[in-house]
């Protein structure tokens, strides 16, 4: 039953992108978009409905997060594959359970991310945390729009609440996307690579931790908002993989550990591979997506593997495992490890 909705509403998302046709080119416009993308007044137009699944507040998914996934899902925010390669990962991952014979697992789907509520694409509240770890933010209220202003966060970078949110202390993070389109297809290739990703400003750390507060400030926890120091700075433009160390700083950007700048907005290049300086600033995504990913804790990688290719979970084998999620996990890029390598910890510890 739930499948044959969500297949419903996909198909509703292909007609509403091809339908809106040019308007749909700037949809949310750096500020309020079109009320009737995302509301219907009376869920009727030229005598048909507009939507099976009317919300609260004339939404037109049944609740909000599934009303930007009429559109978003088809952008790869949530697929049904895995194959959503966005900088902020495919919340389909938390749909994903993994459990396999040997030590270790399982890996809980609710573990993977943010478990946003949009019940019309199968996503539901966190069976295990309640409340945000180091804050207050209940689960049972997770949606897009606990992040995501709907109605355009003054023009903020991805329309990312800031201080205008009454729960929220911390300014919007500086930040350039590479953009919505997240998902790959083998035409295309990755839409984010170490040569296409998100470039990161400043003020990540600060703006998770509007609802991780304890994380920022917290005594036992990993620096954050610090900046990486020469020796670190260092090891990041070394580092290749666990056996080479023959990187150099204009070559050395890793999508899967990426850095803050200290850069303004009008400075930040998506396309930039060099590696960091002594002041560059080690975050939350340095080792976290936003959304969510295939690993434990959202992780950019599997942190509970000491080596990612043999002890990575999804892996062959696994119970829960669907077609390409191995490949998936990693982005397409599992096959560039070689059986030594390490936690990507590495690439600004070097203890492998
Ligand atoms: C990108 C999607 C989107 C667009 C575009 C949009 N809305 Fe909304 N709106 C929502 C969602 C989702 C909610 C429900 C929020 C919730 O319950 O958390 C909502 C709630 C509302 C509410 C009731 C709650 C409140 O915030 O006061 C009003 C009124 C409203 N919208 C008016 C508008 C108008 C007018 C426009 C056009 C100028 C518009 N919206 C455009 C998504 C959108
Ligand atoms: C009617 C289709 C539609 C709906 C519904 C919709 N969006 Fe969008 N969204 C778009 C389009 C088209 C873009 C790219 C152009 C733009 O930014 O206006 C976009 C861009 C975005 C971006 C910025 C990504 C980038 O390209 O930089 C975010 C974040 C986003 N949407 C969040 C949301 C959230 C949150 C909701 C629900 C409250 C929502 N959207 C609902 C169509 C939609
Ligand atoms: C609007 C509040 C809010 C913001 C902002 C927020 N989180 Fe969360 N986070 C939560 C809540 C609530 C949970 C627990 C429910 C869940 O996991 O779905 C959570 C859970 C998590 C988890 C654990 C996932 C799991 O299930 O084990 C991680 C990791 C995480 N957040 C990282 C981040 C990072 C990194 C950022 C900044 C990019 C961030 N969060 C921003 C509310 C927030
Ligand atoms: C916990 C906060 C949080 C929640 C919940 C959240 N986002 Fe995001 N989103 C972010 C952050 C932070 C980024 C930037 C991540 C990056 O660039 O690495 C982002 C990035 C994006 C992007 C740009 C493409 C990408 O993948 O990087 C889109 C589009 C988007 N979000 C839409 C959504 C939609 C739709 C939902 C709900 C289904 C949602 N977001 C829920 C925080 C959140
Ligand atoms: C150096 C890598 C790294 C950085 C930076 C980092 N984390 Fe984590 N995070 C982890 C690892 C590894 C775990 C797994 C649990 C553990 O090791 O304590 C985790 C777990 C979490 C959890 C889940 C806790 C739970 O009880 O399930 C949340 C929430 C979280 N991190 C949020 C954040 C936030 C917010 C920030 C920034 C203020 C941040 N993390 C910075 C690596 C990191
Ligand atoms: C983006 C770079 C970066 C990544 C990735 C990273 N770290 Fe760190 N780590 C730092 C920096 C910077 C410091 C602070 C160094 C200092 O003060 O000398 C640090 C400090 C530490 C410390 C010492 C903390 C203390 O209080 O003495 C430990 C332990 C540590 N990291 C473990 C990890 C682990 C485990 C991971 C992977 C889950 C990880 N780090 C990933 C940059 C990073």
């Amino acid at each position: 039953m739930k499948f044959i909705r969500f297949g419903l509403v996909i198909m509703a998302a292909v007609l509403i992108t091809f339908g809106l046709g040019g308007m749909a080119v700037a949809f949310h416009d750096g500020g309020v978009a079109d009320c009737a993308g995302c509301h219907t007044m009376h869920n009727s137009q030229d005598g048909t409905e507009v939507t099976t699944s009317p919300g609260g507040h004339l939404t037109k998914g049944g609740d909000p997060s599934s009303t930007c996934l009429t559109c978003h899902a088809g952008y790869g925010q949530r697929t049904d594959d895995g194959s959503g390669y966005g900088s902020g990962g495919d919340f389909y991952w938390i749909t994903k359970t993994y459990s396999w014979s040997g030590h270790g697992g399982p890996s809980l789907g609710d573990s993977h991310g943010h478990n946003v509520i949009a019940e019309d694409f199968d996503l539901f509240a966190d069976g295990t945390l309640t409340t945000a770890p180091g804050g207050s933010y209940p689960a049972s209220e997770l949606s897009c729009g606990s992040c995501h202003d709907p109605h355009g966060a003054k023009g903020n970078p991805l329309l990312l609440y800031g201080p205008e949110k009454p729960e929220f202390t911390a300014a919007a993070p500086i930040l350039k996307s590479p953009g919505r389109r997240t998902v790959y297809t083998s035409s295309r290739g990755n839409p984010v690579d170490d040569n296409e990703h998100t470039a990161f400003g400043s003020g990540m750390s600060q703006w998770c931790a509007n609802c991780h507060t304890d994380f920022l400030l917290g005594d036992q926890m990993h620096p954050v908002d610090e900046g990486l120091g020469t020796t670190i700075a260092e090891n990041y433009n070394e580092y290749v993989a666990t056996d080479d160390l023959t990187g150099n700083q204009a070559t050395a950007y890793w999508e899967f550990v990426p850095f803050e700048t200290n850069q303004a907005l009008a400075d930040l290049n998506v396309n930039s591979t060099v590696g960091p300086t002594s002041s560059s600033k080690v975050m939350c995504l340095s080792c976290h997506r936003a959304h969510a990913s295939a690993f434990p804790d959202a992780g950019r990688w599997d942190f509970t593997a000491t080596l990612l290719v043999a002890d990575s979970h999804p892996q062959a084998g696994d119970t829960g495992l669907g077609v390409d999620d191995e490949k998936n996990s990693y982005y397409g890029r599992k096959g560039e490890f070689t059986a030594e390598q390490r936690s990507l910890c590495n690439k600004c510890h070097q203890q492998d």
